[in-house]
C-alpha cells in the first residue's frame, strides 16, 4: 500500500478538477469506517461508523474544503468567505491559510463550540459573531459575495458537494458494495445530498450494484425539513444543526424521495444519549451533532423501519473535541488527592 494522498487525487478523474486546478489539501479524507459492536448489538444490524472527525480539521467539512478552495484559487480569488455554526469556518480557515488566501467568517454569536471558535482564530480568520441565526449568517455571506470580490465557500458553493461525496466513494470502497441504510444528520443539508451524489455515481458506473435507503436526522427543534416549513427560532443543543431554513433543502428530499429513505427528527434528550452512547460503549468521541445520526438509527429501529440484518453506515460528522464544554459539564467532576499513592488507592476503591 502507499500513502493517502487526499481526496482530489485519490478521485481525481469523478472531481472537476483538471491539470491546472492547483490543489489545495490538507490530505483530508481516507477516515475510518469503524464498527460500532454495541449499537449492532442494539440494532440486530450490522453498524459501521465513518468516523469524520478524523480529517484534518476535526469534521467532514474539509472534504468540501479541499475542493471549494482549490477552485477559488484557480479562479484568482483572493479571499473567501462563510457563514458557519463552527465546522465550516475552522476548515475554511485552516486551508485559506494553506492557500494563501484571506478568509472572513461569519458566526452565530455565543451559539457555536469552543474548539471551533479557537480554530478560525488560530488559524488568523476575520471572524464576526453576528447577533442573530445561522441563516442570518448565510444570507448576508451570500449578499458579501455578491457585492464585493469574496468567494462564497459555504455548501451553496457547488464544489463543496463534489468534495463531501467522496465519503460515500470510501465506503463503497471499504465495504465492496453500498450499505443498505446510510444515517447522517441534517442541518444545512449539504452532507446527505453529497453522499447521495456519490452512491448514486457509482451505482450508475456499475461500482456498486446499489444505493442505500438515505435516513436524515434533524434536531426536533431545529427541524424545518420535517416540519416542512422554515423554523424562524431555530433551538437544539447540537449547536451545528442549529439551522432553521437549510440552502439544499430540495436537494435533501430529493436524496429521500429516490432512495426510498425518511428525513426525521431527534429530541436534544435523544441526541444527548447517544452521545453518550458512543463515548463511553463504543470508544468513539463525536460532537453532539454528530451523534444525531445513531440517534436516529435506534429511533428507526424502535419504529421497525430497520430490518434485522441489515448493513447500516451512520455518518459521525465532527470530533468530540470541538466541544469540550459540553463534555465536562456532563461529567463527574474529578477528585483531587495529595501525592499519595494511598490515597489515590483510596480514592480507586483499590485498598
Ligand atoms: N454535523 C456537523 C458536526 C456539522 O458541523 C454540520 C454542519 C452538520 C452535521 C450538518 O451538515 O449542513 O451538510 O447538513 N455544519 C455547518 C457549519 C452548517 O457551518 O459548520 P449539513
Amino acid at each position: 500500500t502507499r500513502a493517502w494522498r487526499g481526496l482530489i487525487e485519490e478521485y481525481r478523474d469523478r472531481l472537476p478538477v483538471t491539470t491546472a486546478t492547483p490543489v489545495v489539501t490538507l490530505l483530508e479524507g481516507g477516515t475510518p469506517l469503524v464498527p460500532a459492536n454495541r449499537v449492532s448489538a442494539l440494532t440486530g444490524c450490522e453498524v459501521y461508523l465513518k468516523v469524520e472527525g478524523l480529517n484534518p480539521t476535526g469534521s467532514f467539512k474539509d472534504r468540501g474544503m479541499t475542493m471549494a478552495i482549490s477552485k477559488a484559487v484557480e479562479d484568482g480569488a483572493k479571499a473567501v468567505i462563510c457563514a458557519s455554526t463552527g465546522n465550516t469556518s475552522a476548515s475554511a480557515a485552516a486551508y485559506a491559510v494553506r492557500a494563501g488566501l484571506t478568509c472572513a467568517v461569519l458566526v452565530p454569536r455565543g451559539k457555536i463550540a469552543m474548539g471551533k471558535l479557537a480554530q478560525a482564530l488560530v488559524h488568523g480568520a476575520r471572524l464576526l459573531q453576528v447577533e442573530g441565526s445561522f441563516d442570518d449568517c448565510l444570507e448576508m455571506t451570500r449578499k458579501l459575495s455578491e457585492n464585493y470580490p469574496i468567494a462564497l465557500v459555504n455548501s451553496v458553493n457547488p464544489f463543496r458537494l463534489q468534495g463531501q461525496k467522496t465519503a460515500a466513494f470510501e465506503i463503497v470502497d471499504a465495504l465492496g458494495d453500498a450499505p443498505d441504510i446510510h444515517c447522517i444528520p441534517v442541518g444545512n443539508a449539504g452532507n446527505i445530498s453529497a453522499y447521495w451524489m456519490g452512491y448514486t455515481e457509482y451505482a450508475g458506473d456499475g461500482v456498486a450494484t446499489r444505493t442505500p435507503r438515505m435516513f436524515g436526522f434533524q434536531a426536533s427543534g431545529a427541524a424545518p425539513i420535517v416540519n416542512g416549513a422554515p423554523v424562524t427560532h431555530p433551538h437544539t443543543i447540537a449547536t451545528a444543526i442549529r439551522i432553521g431554513n437549510p440552502a439544499s433543502w430540495q436537494l435533501a428530499e430529493a436524496a429521500r424521495d429516490e432512495s426510498g429513505g425518511v428525513i426525521q427528527s431527534v429530541t436534544d434528550r435523544q441526541i444527548a444519549a447517544a452521545y453518550k452512547l458512543l463515548a463511553q460503549e463504543e470508544g468513539v468521541f463525536v460532537e453532539l451533532a454528530s451523534a444525531a445520526s445513531v440517534a436516529g438509527l435506534l429511533q428507526a429501529h424502535a419504529q421497525g423501519l430497520v430490518e434485522p440484518g441489515q448493513r447500516i453506515v451512520c455518518t459521525v460528522t465532527g470530533n468530540g473535541l470541538k466541544d469540550p464544554d459540553w463534555a465536562i459539564s456532563g461529567a463527574p467532576t474529578p477528585v483531587t488527592i495529595p501525592i499519595d499513592a494511598h490515597a489515590a488507592a483510596t480514592a480507586l476503591e483499590l485498598a
